[in-house]
Formats: structure tokens, C-alpha cells, sequence
């Protein structure tokens, strides 16, 4: 079954700028937590342990963040403070982290490409870990690989977004097969609103079938000049099955400060505990 799941996490995080320029956006602390702790956490949830990072210049604070540090540990051990490093200890134990990187920024379709040598020729799970979801049971990613067993086939998580946002997402259009499930017929990379076929919006959560890479290798760059993941699902939806989720919990966009904000009094309020 599904055992891999890649963040791209080579963008510049321009909207976070001065704060990021040289530490990554995705090791911003939502309380107290890096944001990609957050999706690492989801990932391993699901059971999928292998984690692969698509990464750049600049990133390398991910891949330490995932790795031992020996002069902390040695300090803190037997301490109080060592209750502290619980929970990056329990993503350590269970994960395996992988890296590659991206050599130049040109989408996070290419990016996803970059990701084939650590993913090879099976199925596979994607984390936008700016997009921070929120559950009350099940994480998403468990939502969304119990769907995979079912219907075998790439599946983008999507959630009802107002008008005025729309043209900041991937949307989509489809018949719905089941409540909250769709079989994509069309889907569109950062609509005008009077041009989205559906309010329906793609967030940072995708399955994926291997032919995905073939695929995006003949997919032209799209808008803003970027090779678009969408423009390769919907390809993909031509050809065979895409399937959109409505999934059950909230997600919050820590790629803008606003987003962020919520997201941290959210978290601090119900979700953090002090340890
Ligand atoms: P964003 O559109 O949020 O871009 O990318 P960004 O550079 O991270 O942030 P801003 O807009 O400059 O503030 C969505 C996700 O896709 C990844 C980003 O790291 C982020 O997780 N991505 C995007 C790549 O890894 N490579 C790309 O070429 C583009």
C-alpha cells in the first residue's frame, strides 16, 4: 500500500520575507512546533513513514530539525527539560527521511518530478505543509489513503472556498459518486471567479498514482509561467480516474501571515498542550 509521502518545501516564502530569508517558512513555529512537524506528524499518522523532502537552497534547517542532535541531547538528558524533545523523538523513531532538491524553482509540479528518484514507481501521498489541517478523529492523510483502498486511484483533498478567494486555488468540477467524493472532469489552476467551474478548491493534500510523473514530464508550464500539478491531474483525469475528497476537519493557509495567525491562536487554544 501507500508508504511514501514527499514535501516540497523549495519555495522562497516570499510572503513571510524578512523572517524568511534565511531560515525556511516551513520551519515557522505554530506555537511551539515547526509547521512541517505538524505534516510530518499527519503523514506518519497514516502510516506512511517514508517521508521525502523536495528541498532547496537554504532548507538545510529541515533536514537537521529531522535528524540527532547530539550536544542538545547529551545537555538536557535526565533534565526536566527533556520532556521538551518528546514529540520530535516519537517523528525520529518512526520516520525515515529522505532529500533531494529542486534545482530551480519551476513549479510545484516540477517539484513533485524531482521527487520521482525518491519515490519510484508506486503510489505516493503529498504534503503542502503551509496548508495546516486541523482534525477532530482521523487526520486527512488517513482520510484520504482509506479512500485510495477503495478507489485506487490520485485523489486531491478539496474544501468550499468564497468567490473572492477562489482565484488563489486549483478548483475543480465533477460528479459527485458518493457524499463528498467527485470524479473530476475538470479542473482549473487560479481562476478568474467568473471563470471556476465550482467553488470547490484544491488544498495541500494529494494521493497520487506513479504515471503522475510521466505525465507532468509532457505537461507544459502553465499559469505563471510554473509546471502546475493541476495542469497534470487533469490530464490524469482525462485518461483514467482523479477523484476529489471533501475532507472532514479545518485547514488553515500558514503560506499567508493571516492564515498563520488563526492557525497559531487556533492551536494554542485547543490543540496545544504544555508538555
Ligand atoms: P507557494 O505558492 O506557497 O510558494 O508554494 P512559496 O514560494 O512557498 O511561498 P510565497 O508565495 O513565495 O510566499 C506552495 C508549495 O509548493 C512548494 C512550496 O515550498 C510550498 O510548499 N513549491 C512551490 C516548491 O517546492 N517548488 C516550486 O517550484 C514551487
Amino acid at each position: 500500500m501507500i508508504k511514501k509521502c514527499l514535501f516540497p518545501v523549495a519555495g522562497y516564502g516570499t510572503r513571510f520575507l524578512p523572517a524568511t530569508k534565511s531560515m525556511p517558512k516551513e520551519m515557522l513555529p505554530v506555537v511551539n512546533k515547526p509547521l512541517v512537524q505538524y505534516g510530518v506528524e499527519e503523514a506518519i499518522e497514516a502510516g506512511l513513514n517514508e517521508i521525502g523532502f523536495v528541498t532547496g537552497r537554504g532548507k538545510r534547517a529541515i533536514a537537521d530539525h529531522f535528524d540527532v542532535s547530539y550536544e542538545l541531547e547529551h545537555q538536557i538528558a535526565g533534565t526536566s527539560k527533556e520532556k521538551y524533545l518528546s514529540s520530535i523523538r516519537g517523528v525520529m523513531a518512526k520516520g525515515q527521511f529522505s532529500f533531494t532538491r529542486q534545482g530551480e524553482m519551476k513549479g510545484l509540479g516540477d517539484a513533485i518530478l524531482n521527487g520521482k528518484r525518491l519515490i519510484g514507481d508506486e503510489p505516493f501521498a503529498v504534503v503542502l505543509s503551509d496548508d495546516l489541517c486541523v482534525t477532530e478523529n482521523e487526520g486527512v492523510l488517513s482520510q484520504m489513503v482509506a479512500l485510495y483502498k477503495q478507489f485506487r486511484c490520485s485523489i486531491v483533498a478539496v474544501q468550499e472556498v468564497p468567490e473572492k478567494d477562489i482565484s488563489k486555488f486549483g478548483v475543480i468540477a465533477g460528479e459527485q459518486i458518493k457524499d463528498g467524493i467527485f470524479q473530476v472532469n475538470q479542473m482549473v489552476e487560479k481562476p478568474a471567479p467568473e471563470d471556476a467551474p465550482s467553488n470547490l478548491a484544491i488544498i495541500g493534500r494529494y494521493i497520487l498514482t506513479p504515471d503522475i510523473f510521466d505525465i507532468i514530464e509532457q505537461t507544459p508550464p502553465g499559469k505563471g509561467g510554473e509546471v502546475q500539478i493541476t495542469d497534470a491531474l487533469m490530464t490524469q483525469a482525462q485518461k483514467g480516474c482523479v477523484l476529489a475528497y471533501k475532507f472532514k476537519g479545518t485547514r488553515f493557509d500558514c503560506g499567508s501571515v493571516a492564515g498563520f495567525v488563526e492557525a497559531t491562536n487556533f492551536v494554542y487554544k485547543n490543540v496545544y498542550f504544555e508538555e
